[in-house]
């Protein structure tokens, strides 16, 4: 296979938060730089595990790519679409899940992870990671750029995409899993310092601005400890998030001030202010573009018609090829 494919997707459950665009949309974005092909999809199929009001799905799935287009997906050398635009993907999810053991998916992070936080699972949601490896398969991607949370469900990905070959030929090509290097891109805390998460509810929507951003960021957990007492900045969860948003040099000042403590040091309401300021900043011109599309909603379905065109005839191609090899033509 020649050439790079890259190929990601976000999940429609809510508005896309910070942890969403440094572990992934930025970096999707970013690869429009270089040579290959590029599919992004909306996973609005994967939503349903979790999703029972349509008028609220229909909307996230618009947030999603609104998203995209506003932090600078470029249509020309990017596909964006919708998971279900391609339904071809489900009929090779069938196709995975019978060369795949139930003991792969009963291993799933993810899954457990959720049974942990009290979500009662449905039957669906197990076979997720099925469901995910046909989204990447379909499209020969080779690069799968994404968080960390994702690199069990890549693995998995590798198993099933494997195991098909093994009993059928060489079907499917094997996609490798691109995780930003920092720690804190590849895992962005949430207000408490767990993972942020839709589902935890201690998410920042990427374009939160004004009252409601400062809201937001009050809530970023801090201690007791008073502004003069010395401190090691990386028991100071805002400083995972000023490294989100300030340059290197600005970051070292604010985190040498906390280390000498005494009358210079910044307390924690004056970091939040900061970090308020930033992210204003940081999203601004992306603000004012995600306004422009929203005024032109049939540019955006313009654009995910497009995008689905392409990806379907990709998906298909590849859908044949695994009919094929299987015995079903
Ligand atoms: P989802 O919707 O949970 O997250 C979308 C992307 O954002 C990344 N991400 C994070 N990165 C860093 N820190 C965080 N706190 C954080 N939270 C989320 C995720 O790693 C992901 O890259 N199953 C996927 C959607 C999907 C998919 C696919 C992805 C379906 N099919 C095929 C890639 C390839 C999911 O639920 O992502």
């Amino acid at each position: 296979m020649a050439g790079k494919t890259f190929l990601s997707g976000i999940q429609p459950t809510g508005r896309p938060h910070l942890g969403n665009y440094f572990g992934a949309i930025r970096q999707h974005i970013a690869l429009q730089e270089e040579q290959g092909e590029r599919f992004y999809f909306i996973a609005d199929y994967h939503a349903l595990t979790s999703s029972r009001d349509p008028a609220k799905l229909r909307e996230n799935v618009r947030d999603v790519a609104l998203t995209y287009l506003a932090l600078g997906l470029d249509p020309e050398r990017s596909a964006l679409f919708r998971q279900s635009d391609v339904p071809e993907v489900t009929e090779l999810t069938w196709m995975l899940l019978s060369v795949t053991g139930m003991g792969l998916l009963e291993r799933a992070h993810s899954y457990k992870d959720k049974l942990a936080h009290g979500i009662t699972p449905s039957a669906g949601l197990f076979v997720y990671p099925a469901l995910m490896a046909a989204d990447i398969l379909a499209y020969d991607s080779t690069h799968v750029p994404v968080g960390k949370d994702q690199v069990q469900h890549l693995e998995m990905a590798q198993d099933m995409g494997g195991s098909f070959n093994a009993a059928y030929g060489q079907v499917f090509v094997r996609p490798e899993a691109m995780i930003p290097k920092s720690e804190t891109l590849a895992k962005v805390p949430g207000l408490d310092g767990e993972k942020m998460s839709k589902s935890y509810g201690n998410d920042v929507w990427i374009f939160e601005s004004g009252k409601p951003l400062k809201n937001a960021v009050g809530k970023i957990k801090t201690d007791s400890r008073p502004p003069e007492e010395p401190k090691d900045p990386a028991s100071v969860l805002l400083f995972q998030f000023l490294e989100l948003f300030l340059d290197a040099s600005e970051l070292e000042q604010w985190k040498e001030r906390t280390r000498a403590g005494g009358a210079g040091a910044p307390g924690y309401g004056h970091m939040k202010l900061r970090l308020v300021e930033a992210i204003e900043l940081h999203f601004a011109d992306a603000r004012k573009r995600r306004e422009e599309y929203v005024k032109d909603p049939a540019r955006v379905d313009a654009i995910l018609a497009r995008g689905a065109e392409i990806a379907r005839a990709r998906a298909r191609a590849t859908r044949d090829r695994a009919l094929a090899a299987c015995g079903l033509r």
